[in-house]
């Protein structure tokens, strides 16, 4: 349904209920493909949707204008779950120029045929007036791609924030104070995607969040999920926390067991850890999923790792995470490798290695147990695990 942020400016993207995989990313509660109708004395929509669906987003821009009525499309990114409907949009709209950066019209070329299109490259800080209201536009590089941009519209405090402040979140209400969706929902898949897409970018994200500190807003209409209008301070707030992985007294054990050793060790750290004040949080890579894991970890303050020997290596799942969280690259952790093994090391000493590979302090030796775990490997797994919690609290008291 089209939905009003202003008058004459309009919600015409497409809820995707249905979408559970998100180039790996696990979208458990869908997504949706925001795009936005500006209708002034010129006409502008602000991105388009993911291909199979722009139909649906042509049918809401004509429900609201003719289509030869649209002046100018603006590409803020290019990845394809924004801007693969911009082919067909294109040929839609045969007056309308495309808008975007020198990137992002190199980066459309190398997806689609761009050759008949007409484009305006803006640069930073570049304007188009629409008529009562101006389009400013200001280069977000790495947030999410090199080409991203943010489009503000200073007249109404207005801006577009492409996949920053984002969610993978389908929902009937399109804001963040409708009654269809909790706060804590909204916010938790803020989190998750935050984790899943930008968590590698901390220190461009912050570059962004400051220059961003300089404009007024009394919404920010992001790309996927909801847009913000009440609860613009509590995103903006977690940005600036989630950027540099502000650790919280939470202790996360990450584990996967062949025959329960491996298992049996991580339950003694997570007993170890549990103390008054710090949440700790069990995981199994092989009964979650990764898109969860990272959300996890961005703010855990200490990480321990478990995987018996498979094989003279660590155990499948156990690489994927790990590589899938190296790539991440959380920052600021501390921790330790565990695992069992029959008559060879490697399987923890592997998780160690990657550890070290991921610039997490290494807190001490990692903790092995031929075959299955003895009392005395238990008692050792307890105390390391009383050890972390130590090394939590102390870690939220130095970044408090
Ligand atoms: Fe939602 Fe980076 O695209």
């Amino acid at each position: 349904m089209i939905t009003a942020l202003r008058e004459n400016i309009d919600w015409v993207g497409y809820v995707d209920w249905t979408v559970r995989d998100f180039h790996g990313y696990n979208t458990n509660r869908g997504s949706t493909y925001n795009a936005y109708l500006v209708r002034d004395e010129k006409t502008a929509l602000i991105d388009t949707v993911k291909a199979p669906y722009t139909g649906d987003l042509l049918e809401r821009v004509q429900a609201l204008t003719s289509l030869d009525k649209v002046d100018y499309i603006v590409c803020n990114h290019a990845e394809p779950d924004h801007a693969g409907g911009l082919t067909q949009v294109v040929k839609a709209c045969p007056n309308a120029v495309v808008v975007c950066n020198q990137k992002c019209r190199k980066t459309l070329s190398q997806y689609q045929d761009t050759s008949a299109w007409k484009i305006q490259i803006v640069r930073d800080g570049g304007e188009i007036s629409l008529g009562r209201r101006t389009l400013v536009f200001m280069d977000t590089p790495m947030v999410h791609w090199p080409e991203s941009m943010f489009t503000y519209i200073p007249e109404e405090k207005l801006l577009f924030s492409m996949d920053a402040f984002g969610q993978h979140l389908a929902t009937s209400g399109r804001f963040d104070d409708d009654e269809e969706v909790s706060l804590e929902v909204v916010m938790n898949e803020a989190k998750t995607y935050y984790a899943n897409i930008v968590m590698l970018y901390g220190k461009q994200v912050l570059r962004v969040l400051e220059r961003a500190a300089g404009l007024a807003f009394e919404t920010i209409a992001p790309s996927h999920g909801v847009i913000w209008r009440k609860h613009i301070g509590d995103i903006i707030a977690a940005y600036k926390d989630w950027a540099v992985c502000k650790p919280k007294a939470k202790v996360l054990v990450i584990y996967d067991t062949m025959w329960q050793s491996t298992a049996a060790m991580a339950r003694a750290i997570v007993d170890g850890a549990s103390v008054p004040g710090v949440d700790v949080r069990l995981y199994s890579v092989r009964a979650g999923n990764i898109t969860v894991l990272a959300s996890e970890a961005i703010d855990a303050a200490v990480l321990a790792f478990g995987s018996p020997t498979l094989n003279m290596t660590m155990m499948p799942e156990m690489a994927s995470a790990l590589t899938y969280l190296k790539g991440l690259r959380p920052a600021g952790k501390s921790g330790f490798a565990f695992g069992s093994y029959g008559w060879a090391k490697n399987g923890p000493a592997e998780v160690e290695s990657v550890m070290k590979e991921m610039q997490i302090e290494i807190l001490r030796e990692m903790i092995t147990a031929q075959y299955a775990p003895t009392a005395e490997a238990l008692k050792e797994c307890f105390e390391a695990g009383r050890a972390l919690a130590a090394k939590a609290l102390e870690m939220v008291k130095r970044t408090a």
